[in-house]
């Protein structure tokens, strides 16, 4: 196992999926754990994330000094590369030019660390300060155009420094670094998400004995495995629902049918018309996540109540419980609470905890369940309502958005393109713009077409969809769906534009 120090560095979670990748679990811990803490964890070796603080900010992000003195291979990057450059003795430095983004690294020296690499290696930078100074005891491994010492090492006792960010893909050597510095530590490659499904089986029985687990589900990848992993390990004590809140995708319903209608206790809990009554003249959109968000737990309560249930199924993820580094909202709007509110008061089972997305869908795929599913793309908890931009929810705007979406969707996936983009979606804004039919004027609703690509929802880019596909979807949406007259493609990077519109 390697433990992964987060002084609040964006890629932290990149870090530890990529060591999960070559087969080693890894464990975020903020970075002031103790090093007690540390040590009970039995890592092999830590890695101290990158931050974007200043090694010399008043306040500045220090870890337990103990670590440094410790037998456990140390690998830093970025900020904790000047970290170990500071605790050592050597020095850290803001220059004139700084160097960000793609740069290339020159290898000054043979070592394990950079075994297999070539002399000269694409590296990706993400920070104004730099090692000026090599502490004692450390060598030189590599240069760049901007830092000289973009790379350091101790190697008798096997503290390793990199300016640059091996997590990402932009390093395409990366990776190789990552398993040369795992191999250094003697990490046991030991894990594979493949084998444990019999694992998550045997806990989840032994913490729930013959008690009833209820739990929500929307057709969304997590509670899917999470669903799947209940039923083979519980069989009849679980109780699943799912609530039509009225806010769902045109598939939405009959994937869930499709997904859970041979479950033994599976109900689907039509309270639309309470959410739509709820909803009725909200503009605000946190307000629209307040309503959706508490209308739906006093309807789940009032189905779970009367089963007497002692247990709450979750699928909650690792990024969802590690709050630091939290890197999307993308949690269902059941994740974001933990303490069920009225009189129920159930204990949480939640199977994926430990686990990636990625990795979720590796596990529903060991265990057979269908890709179809596993891949769909993210939906956010509050559905629709937050894609009727500026405006209260109606039915009619309900329909064109759901409509548009349909189009735009199976559009995606009909010419192949669905799996290429993560997230894709239609937005109805509500204002009225001038078109011409016929003869005649027309004052109607706008839609917005988004689609992004990325890793994680943090940093996302718009998809570069073929213009002829757009256009395609574009015309149908105008000509099948009646109250729009415009179509926009959104052409907007995250930051600074989110993926959804509210
Ligand atoms: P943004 O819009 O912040 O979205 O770029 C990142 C990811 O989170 C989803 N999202 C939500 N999910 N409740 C959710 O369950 C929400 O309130 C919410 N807001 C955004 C969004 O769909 C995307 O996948």
């Amino acid at each position: 196992m390697i433990t992964i120090l987060n002084f609040g560095g964006q890629y932290c979670h990149l870090i530890a999926r990529r060591v999960r990748e070559l087969n080693v679990q890894s464990e975020i811990v903020p970075y002031d754990a103790s090093y007690a803490k540390i040590r009970a964890l039995n890592p092999s070796g830590i890695i101290l994330s990158g931050g974007p603080a200043s090694i010399y900010d008043k306040g500045a992000p220090k870890c337990d000094p103990k670590i440094f003195m410790s037998r456990f291979p140390i690998l830093g990057i970025c900020y904790g590369h000047q970290l170990i450059a500071d605790f050592f003795g050597g020095k850290v430095g803001k220059e004139e030019t700084r160097g960000y983004g793609r740069q290339t690294l020159h290898i000054r020296q043979n070592s394990h660390f950079f075994e297999g690499l070539q002399n000269d290696e694409v590296v990706w930078v993400s920070h104004g300060d730099k090692v000026t100074r090599l502490p004692q005891g450390f060598v030189n491994l590599g240069s760049t155009d901007t830092s000289e010492i973009a790379a350091m090492g101790d190697l008798e006792r096997n503290i390793y420094g990199v300016q640059f960010h091996p997590e990402v893909v932009h390093t395409p050597s990366g990776t190789r670094i990552l398993d040369n510095f795992l191999n250094i530590c003697g990490a046991p490659r030991d894990y594979h998400i493949e084998d444990l499904e019999a694992k998550l089986i045997e806990e989840i029985k032994e913490k729930v004995h013959g008690e009833k687990v209820v739990m929500a589900v929307s057709g969304g990848v997590d509670s899917y495995v999470v669903a799947n992993l209940l039923r083979r390990a519980i069989g009849s004590q679980l109780y699943l629902a799912c609530v039509d809140n009225g806010l769902l995708r045109k598939e939405d319903l009959p994937h869930v049918q499709d997904l859970y209608n041979d479950f033994p206790n599976f109900t689907l809990v039509d309270a639309s018309d309470r959410f739509l009554t709820a909803l009725k003249g909200i503009v605000n959109p946190e307000q629209k996540r307040k309503i959706i968000r508490d209308t739906f737990w006093k309807v789940f309560e009032e189905y779970a109540k009367p089963l007497g249930a002692v247990f709450l199924g979750q699928g909650t993820l690792y990024p969802d419980r590690i709050e630091s580094a939290q890197p999307s909202k993308s949690a269902d709007v059941i994740k974001t609470h933990h303490n069920i509110g009225g009189n129920l008061s159930l204990s949480l089972v939640e199977p994926l905890r430990d686990l990636y997305k990625d990795e979720v869908r590796k596990l529903g795929i060991a265990m057979g369940l269908q890709k179809e599913y596993l891949f769909r793309h993210p939906f956010p908890g509050p559905g629709l309502a937050i894609r009727i931009v500026g405006g209260a929810v109606t039915r009619e705007r309900l329909g064109i958005v759901r409509q548009a979406d349909h189009i735009f969707v199976s559009e995606l996936r009909q010419e192949g393109l669905y799996d290429k983009v993560w997230q894709a979606l239609a937005a109805l804004g509500c204002m009225r713009t001038v078109g011409v039919q016929g003869d005649a004027r027309t004052y109607q609703y706008p839609i917005f077409l988004r689609a992004v690509t990325g890793e994680d929802a943090m940093t996302m880019d718009w998809a570069r969809l073929p213009a002829k596909f757009i256009e395609k979807v574009s015309s149908r949406i105008v000509n099948e769906v009646e109250g729009v007259n415009r179509v926009f493609y959104d052409v907007t990077q995250k930051p600074p534009g989110t993926i959804e519109y509210e």
